[in-house]
C-alpha cells in the first residue's frame, strides 16, 4: 500500500541534456538553466512554513562544514511562549484526555475518516483506539502533547496532532525527544495553513517541558529527510489482497498458483519460538539495546519502555522469542503490530488486517528463520498482510520471504537536529507507529 507519499522533487540536478547537436547546444543549454532556475525557485517557494523551522534545509545538504547537533540552542523557559497559537476565529485548542472514552472515540472517528490514505485512495489507515491509548501513553507521557482542534460553536473536533516523549540515541549522545505523530486536519479544512499552526503549537508545549528535538515521519518529502526508507508487504491472504486491488495477480499466475506461493507452513519451526511474557522484560530490555547500538539512530529503550512497547497487547502488539530450550536463554526476539486500514471502495470487504514489523534481534536463530515464524503466527492470527520497512537489517530477509515492494516511501526526519549525511535506512534504528 502506498502510504501518501507525494511526488518527489528530484533535488539532485537531472535536467542535463547532454544528447544535443552543437548547433542549437547553447540555446538548450540556457533552456536548462531557466528550467533549474524556475525549478529551484519554486522548490524554494514550496516550505514556506518548514524554511522557518530549525530543521536541515535543501540548500544545505551536502555542506559537510555545518556541525552535528542542534541547531538551536534551547531557551529558558521563561521565554518561551505561555499562551497557545492563534487559531482562526472559528476553532479553539483542546487537550485532549485520551483516557476519557468520550473523547477517544472523537478521536478514533476523526482518524479514521481523514488520517492518511494511499496514493489512489483506496485504502485509510484505521488505528483502532486501543492502539491510540497505546501509542499516546509511554511512560512519561504529557497530556498536554495530545492537542485538539475543535469549531467553537458545535464542538467538533476537526484536527489532531501528538507528541511522546522518546529518548533517541544519535550516534553516542542519547537526545530526549518529542516523537510527533498523528497530525491530521478534517478534509473539509485542508490547504488553509492549519497545519503549520498545529506544528507550531506542539512545539511550543515540547518546549515548555524543557524539551527541544522531535522525531517524525511523514509520507510527503519536507526539508529534510535524515534517511526513506520503502515499505515491503508480504502477502498472507493473497486472494482478498487482489480482490480488494491492495495486489495484482502476476504475469503468467494464476489464482491457485499465486495462494500456493504464499502458503505458509502451521507452526513455527524454531524450537523455544514463544510469546513473549512479563517475567522476560530483562531478558528482552538487555537484548533490545545491545542489538540497537549497531543503528546511527535508535531508541535508547529502558526497562519501562520495552514493557510498555513490547508486551504483548491483543490487537495492538505481538512480541515473540526464543527460549533456548537447552540453556533458557532468551537469543532472539521480534515483534509486529496491528495496524489495520478502511478499504474504500470495495464490495467484499471493509477492513484490511495488516501487521507491521516493529523491533527483530537476532543473535542465534537467523533473522530470516525468526521472520519467517513472524509470518507464521500473523497468518495464524488472521492477518491479511504482513508489512516491513527495509530498515535495520530487514533487508536480509525481505526477498527471501517474498515480500513484495510497495508503492509508499517513509521519510524519516529530526526536528532541531543536524545530520551531516543522509542515511542510508539500514543505518537506522527506530520505528515509529
Ligand atoms: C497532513 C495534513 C494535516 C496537512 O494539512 P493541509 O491542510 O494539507 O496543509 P496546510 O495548508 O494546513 O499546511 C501546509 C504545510 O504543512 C506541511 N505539511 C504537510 N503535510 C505534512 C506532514 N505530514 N508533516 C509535516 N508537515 C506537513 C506542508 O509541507 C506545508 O508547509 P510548507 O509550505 O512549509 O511546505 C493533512 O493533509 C492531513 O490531515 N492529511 C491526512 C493525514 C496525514 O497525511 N497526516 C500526516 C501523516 S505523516
Amino acid at each position: 500500500m502506498a502510504d501518501n507519499n507525494a511526488p518527489t522533487a528530484d533535488l539532485v540536478s537531472s535536467g542535463d541534456n547532454n544528447n544535443v547537436s552543437s548547433d542549437n547546444e547553447n540555446e538548450v543549454s540556457i533552456d536548462a538553466l531557466a528550467k533549474k532556475v524556475q525549478e529551484s525557485l519554486s522548490l524554494a517557494k514550496r516550505h514556506k512554513f518548514w524554511e522557518t523551522q530549525p530543521v536541515g534545509q535543501f540548500k544545505d545538504l551536502g555542506n559537510s562544514s555545518l556541525p552535528e547537533g542542534p541547531i538551536e540552542q534551547p531557551i529558558p523557559l521563561s521565554e518561551v511562549k505561555q499562551e497557545p497559537y492563534n487559531l482562526p476565529t472559528p476553532y479553539e485548542w483542546i487537550t485532549c484526555d485520551i483516557d476519557s472514552e468520550e473523547v477517544c472515540n472523537e478521536v478514533y472517528n476523526l482518524l479514521t475518516n481523514n488520517y492518511v490514505e494511499d496514493d489512489e485512495n483506496m485504502f485509510r489507515f484505521n488505528y483502532s483506539k486501543e492502539f491510540l491509548c497505546w501509542a499516546l501513553r509511554p511512560p512519561g507521557y504529557f497530556r498536554s502533547w495530545h492537542i485538539g482542534v475543535r469549531v467553537k460553536t458545535s464542538k467538533k473536533l476537526v484536527a489532531f496532532i501528538t507528541g511522546i516523549p522518546a529518548k533517541i540515541r544519535v550516534r553516542d549522545t542519547v537526545v530526549l525527544m518529542a516523537e510527533v505523530n498523528f497530525l491530521c486536519v478534517h478534509k473539509k479544512l485542508r490547504s488553509k495553513r492549519l497545519a503549520p499552526v498545529m506544528i507550531k503549537e506542539v512545539t511550543r508545549r515540547i518546549h515548555l517541558e524543557n524539551i527541544w528535538q522531535a522525531a517524525y515521519t511523514a509520507g510527503v518529502v519536507l526539508p529534510t529527510p535524515i534517511t526513506t526508507c520503502q515499505y515491503w508487504h508480504r502477502s498472507l491472504n493473497p486472494k482478498k489482497l487482489i480482490d480488494v486491488g491492495f495486489s495484482r495477480l502476476g504475469a503468467r499466475m494464476t489464482m491457485s498458483r499465486t495462494i500456493k506461493l504464499y502458503k505458509l507452513p502451521d507452526q513455527t519451526s524454531t524450537p523455544g519460538f514463544r510469546k513473549m511474557e512479563r517475567h522476560d522484560l530483562p531478558a528482552v530490555t538487555r537484548l533490545l539495546r545491545n542489538y540497537l547500538k549497531q543503528f546511527v539512530v535508535a531508541p535508547d529503550f529502558d526497562e519501562n519502555d520495552v514493557e510498555h512497547w513490547m508486551l504483548p497487547q491483543e490487537n495492538v502488539v505481538d512480541s515473540y522469542l526464543v527460549e533456548s530450550p537447552d540453556t533458557h536463554e532468551i537469543t532472539d526476539f521480534c515483534s509486529f503490530y496491528t495496524l489495520p486500514s478502511s478499504i474504500l471502495g470495495s464490495q467484499n470487504y471493509t477492513t484490511l488486517k495488516a501487521a507491521y514489523s516493529y523491533y527483530s534481534v537476532s543473535t542465534k536463530t537467523p533473522l530470516l528463520q525468526l521472520m519467517n515464524d513472524a509470518l507464521v503466527v500473523a497468518k495464524k492470527k488472521d492477518f491479511d498482510v504482513f508489512n516491513a520497512l527495509d530498515v535495520m537489517q530487514n533487508e536480509i530477509f525481505l526477498k527471501e520471504l517474498k515480500f513484495g515492494p510497495g508503492d509508499g516511501k517513509l521519510h524519516y526526519y529530526l526536528y532541531n537536529y543536524r545530520l551531516k549525511h543522509v542515511l542510508r535506512a539500514s543505518e537506522l534504528g527506530l520505528v515509529l507507529l
